[in-house]
């Protein structure tokens, strides 16, 4: 595990699922953390409760949808824990649906959520993150950033479109010490679309996504792992 004593991370839609466990997993390693959610309790909740386990991490009522909001994210960090060095978009929501189905309030919620929100959270953070020198950019795309599927149009979208925005963020910037990566995980036991957790053991953990955002914290310095899939390796069978 790195050591991220002195780091200050923030996490998207860190209040539950994928989120939580990659906040949780930054505090243990020594990060400040600060997460947000819509839900404003909830996210205050999950940041008492990795408190409550030693770590140091705020709670925030942010909608990544709205660019002030998302100031307001980065601000927060920057005054109460002097600085940003890791930002870990991840909040995102599912929506489905055939396309004459797909009503436009649904599409632009995916588009907006998914893709345009990680564009204001990257376009805030980078300047917090060269000021102390470099950092980390990780984004939380989907294995649906690359591979189809009917009813999918809205998502499919948002996660191809994030990847595109994720490798070409990482040339931007990497000259800058900004190290940038998209992770892309499979199905993951969350609340995700309506899922309850706990329903299906095949399925990844949110503990198996922080376990490689971990690790790309930890990779050294000379190489980048710009894009990492990652799958439950027994799916249930079609
Ligand atoms: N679960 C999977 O199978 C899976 C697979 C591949 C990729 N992913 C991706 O992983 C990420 C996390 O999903 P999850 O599975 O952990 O889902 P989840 O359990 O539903 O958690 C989603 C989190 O995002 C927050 N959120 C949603 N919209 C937001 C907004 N506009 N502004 C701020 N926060 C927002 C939610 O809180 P509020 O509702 O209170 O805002 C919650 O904290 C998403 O990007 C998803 O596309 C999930």
């Amino acid at each position: 595990m790195p050591n991220l004593d002195g780091k200050v991370a923030i996490v998207t839609g860190g209040s539950k699922g994928i989120g939580l466990g990659i906040a949780a997993a930054l505090a243990d390693a020594g990060a400040s953390v600060v997460l947000c959610s819509r839900d404003e309790s909830e996210a205050r909740s999950a940041a008492d409760d990795i408190a409550s386990n030693g770590g140091r991490a705020m709670g925030l009522g942010v909608d990544v949808r709205k660019h002030d909001d998302v100031k307001r994210l980065i601000t927060a960090a920057t005054d109460e824990f002097g600085g940003l060095d890791i930002l870990v978009a991840n909040a995102g929501v599912g929506g489905f649906g055939p396309i004459d189905e797909l009503e436009p309030d649904e599409w632009r919620r995916v588009i907006d959520t998914n893709l345009t929100g990680v564009y204001y959270c990257c376009h805030e953070a980078v300047p917090a993150l060269k000021k102390r020198g470099g950092g980390w950019i990780i984004t939380i795309g989907s294995l649906a950033g690359r591979n189809t599927f009917a009813g999918g149009t809205a998502y499919n979208a948002s996660k191809f479109g994030l990847l595109g925005f994720t490798e070409a963020l990482m040339l931007d910037v990497r000259h800058d010490d900004i190290r940038v990566s998209c992770v892309m995980p499979g199905s993951v036991d969350t609340h995700f679309d309506g899922s309850k957790p706990g329903s299906d053991s095949w399925k990844l953990t949110p503990d198996d996504v922080a376990k490689v955002v971990l690790q790309l914290l930890d990779h050294d310095a000379r190489s980048l792992p710009s894009k990492v899939e990652i799958r439950p390796s027994r799916p249930k069978k079609r």
